[in-house]
């Protein structure tokens, strides 16, 4: 039986790399993303994850066109740059609304049909920036530790049925995020900040223009979908980025807070 996969955020980066590899792999595969998409072997399925309703609508047409649902990737998910105090919170709350909220609302629509399945699978994407604070990245960080925290207790609700949920959290990668995300202008931010915020930023686009690529990241999904057993969260990335996971939890907070800083300058 051809396994039904949904791969969300298919319009660039990991899930654009991810979803023609698994149809070319022999999966049925829908691509969802506000922005339709042409990828061989792929079927569109234009969607914002944000909007609860028209996610639950396009999840229903493929249920009535495929029948199944097995597995749901969720790659879709935006950055964004500013600090706390300044950032306009518009900015800050789209972030929310699509990291968080989205998977939210993908786990919704997608549960009754993945529970069905006799080898069900949701991955959601997270971050290693998930796992610790990072300065003047607050919005992000915070989204993607609220989907890793969603995804931990959801993988309890759903024990003892067919369906494993888990966290996929990478560390840099090499895609357009960097330039299609929002990143407060220098010129708006108070001096206070400023010169940080600067070297913060530049930091961050050096890691991503120097990180992992699309393909590597779509074939880890791969390899840890079809794991029989699905660990809690998979940290993706160089050593150094994975280390910062458990070094963020066991080293003393001031001296983790220097280690973080000298990461980025
Ligand atoms: N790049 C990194 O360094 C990095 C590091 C760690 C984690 N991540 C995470 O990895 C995932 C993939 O990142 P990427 O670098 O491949 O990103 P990307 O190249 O910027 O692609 C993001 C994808 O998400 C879709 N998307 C954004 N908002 C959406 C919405 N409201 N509804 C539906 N789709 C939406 C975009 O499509 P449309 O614009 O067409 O909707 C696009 O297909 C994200 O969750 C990201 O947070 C990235």
């Amino acid at each position: 039986m051809q396994e039904v996969v949904l791969v969300t955020g298919a319009s660039s980066g990991v899930g654009e790399a991810l979803a023609p590899m698994l149809a070319q792999r022999g999966y049925r595969v829908y691509g969802m993303s506000r922005r339709s998409v042409e990828l061989a072997g792929v079927t569109a399925l234009p969607a914002d994850v944000s909007d609860a309703e028209g996610l639950q609508a396009a999840i229903e047409q493929l249920i009535q066109e495929a029948g199944r649902l097995d597995a749901v990737l969720h790659c879709a998910g935006i950055g964004g740059a500013g600090p706390v105090e300044q950032m306009p919170t518009e900015r800050a709350r789209r972030i929310m609304d699509t990291n968080f909220w989205g998977s939210w609302n993908l786990a919704q629509a997608t549960l009754p049909y993945l529970r069905k399945s006799p080898r069900g699978r949701l991955l959601f994407v997270g971050s290693i920036a998930g796992f610790m604070g990072i300065p003047f990245r607050a919005a992000y960080c915070a989204s993607k530790a609220a989907v890793k925290t969603m995804s931990d207790s959801l993988r309890m609700e759903v024990q003892g049925s067919n369906l494993q949920v888990t966290t996929v959290a990478p560390g840099d990668i090499a895609t357009n995020s960097i330039a299609t995300q929002y990143r407060q202008p220098t010129e708006e931010i108070d001096p206070l900040y400023r010169d940080r915020y600067r070297k913060f930023d530049d930091g961050m686009a050096n890691n991503v223009e120097h990180g992992m690529t699309a393909e590597y990241v779509a074939e880890s999904i791969y390899t840890i979908m079809n794991k029989d057993t699905l660990k809690p969260y998979y940290a993706i990335g160089e050593f150094v980025q994975k280390a910062s996971v458990k070094a963020s939890r066991i080293l003393p907070g001031s001296l983790w807070e220097k280690v973080l800083g000298k990461y980025y300058s």
